[in-house]
């Protein structure tokens, strides 16, 4: 059976084919130059660019896959949660698909995707297959969107234990690269910085000592923010990477705890890391450390399917598809979609 995928919720124009399961394609059309001068993503722009993006990036992934319009079963699209006006696009694009071709067409969870990113497998390459978690597992899924601790029992159950209370992981990386001048995205450049030897600025850890796999970053970035005035004139350079160590540090120390956690007591001895902020090196790293103390095996996917993509979406749309399940032409957008 071969799927093709479509991501739109969010910054990044993305298709993908999977076959049987396995990824034959993975095209992704960043925007992050046009939202980089705002420091964030502009939803309006967003739009705009995924119309522009869209075709062309399908097209890419049908023919990096060598696969014709005509030979495509069924197809997949992230129908939430996200920006609706991202959203649309995609699924516009999916429903015309599916209604000319006279093909079955699947709404997926984008937050579905990203805790299955970890069981993608590639179409026969050069490359040795990628360790693959069986069920179930825990998994930390941070991104620009999400923060929170998921058991995994099958793919398509999937049980929240708890969540950010207000801002997300990357959210918070991208606020604090903000307020230090750094530029967006912040996560892959906090993290190149905390990677460097010297002493970090401390910072708090919210909802450390309770035993929920809550958290809650928004008092981190105001703790940044008052740091940063406190010192009464702009960070030197050396300021800015100390408050980059330490911030990362409470970040990833947080994050790598509660998963840890849960997954101890719920005697689940795999621990898979998914969502943008899983590329965050010192996280992997960390948490490759903490899963080796407590008798935990550690699944990180490759840093490309940690971040946005459509691997992740028609893969998980194929395992509905197989199952007879999917969703008709009313299919609508959704802003929020809890699992
Ligand atoms: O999963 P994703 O691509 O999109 C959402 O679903 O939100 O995640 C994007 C987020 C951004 O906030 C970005 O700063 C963060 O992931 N991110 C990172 C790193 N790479 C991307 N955060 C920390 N360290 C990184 N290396
Ligand atoms: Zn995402």
């Amino acid at each position: 059976m071969k799927v093709l995928g479509i991501e739109s919720s969010c910054d990044e124009t993305a298709a993908s084919v999977v076959e049987d399961g396995l990824v034959r394609s993975d095209v992704v059309a960043s925007q992050v130059s046009v939202h980089r001068p705002y420091g964030g993503v502009v939803p309006e722009l967003a739009s705009r660019n995924h119309m522009v993006n869209i075709v062309p990036v399908i097209r890419a992934a049908l023919e990096e896959a060598g696969v014709e319009m005509g030979d495509l079963d069924g197809i997949a699209v992230t129908s939430g949660p996200g920006l609706v006006g991202s959203l649309v696009v995609g699924l516009q694009t999916a429903k015309t698909v599916a209604m000319a071709r006279g093909i079955p067409l699947v709404g997926v969870n984008h937050l579905r995707g990203h805790l299955l990113a970890a069981r993608i497998q590639d179409a026969a390459g050069d490359q040795l297959p990628l360790p693959c978690p069986s069920f179930p597992y825990m998994a930390l899924l941070a991104s620009g969107g999400h923060t929170g601790i998921y058991l995994v029992s099958d793919h398509d159950s999937m049980e929240c234990l708890g969540q950010t209370r207000d801002d997300a992981a990357g959210e918070a990386f991208d606020k604090v690269a903000k307020l230090l001048g750094l530029g967006y995205p912040g996560g892959p450049i906090i993290d190149k910085m905390a990677a460097t030897e010297g002493p970090h600025q401390e910072m708090p850890q919210a909802l450390r000592q309770r035993r929920s796999y809550e958290f809650s970053f928004s008092g981190i970035k105001t703790a940044v923010a008052q740091h940063i005035a406190s010192l009464g004139s702009p960070p030197s350079e050396d300021q800015k990477y100390a408050i980059a160590r330490g911030f990362q540090k409470a970040v990833i120390e947080i994050l790598v705890r509660k998963v840890v956690l849960a997954a101890r007591e719920r005697q689940v001895e795999r621990v898979v890391l998914a969502g943008g902020v899983a590329a965050n090196r010192g996280l992997r790293d960390h948490a490759a450390g903490q899963c080796a103390a407590n008798d935990l095996i550690l699944f990180a996917p490759p840093l490309y399917r940690c971040t946005d993509n459509a691997s992740m979406i028609a893969y998980a749309g194929y395992l509905s598809l197989v199952e007879g399940k999917h969703d008709g032409l009313d299919l609508a957008p959704r802003s929020g979609w809890p699992l």
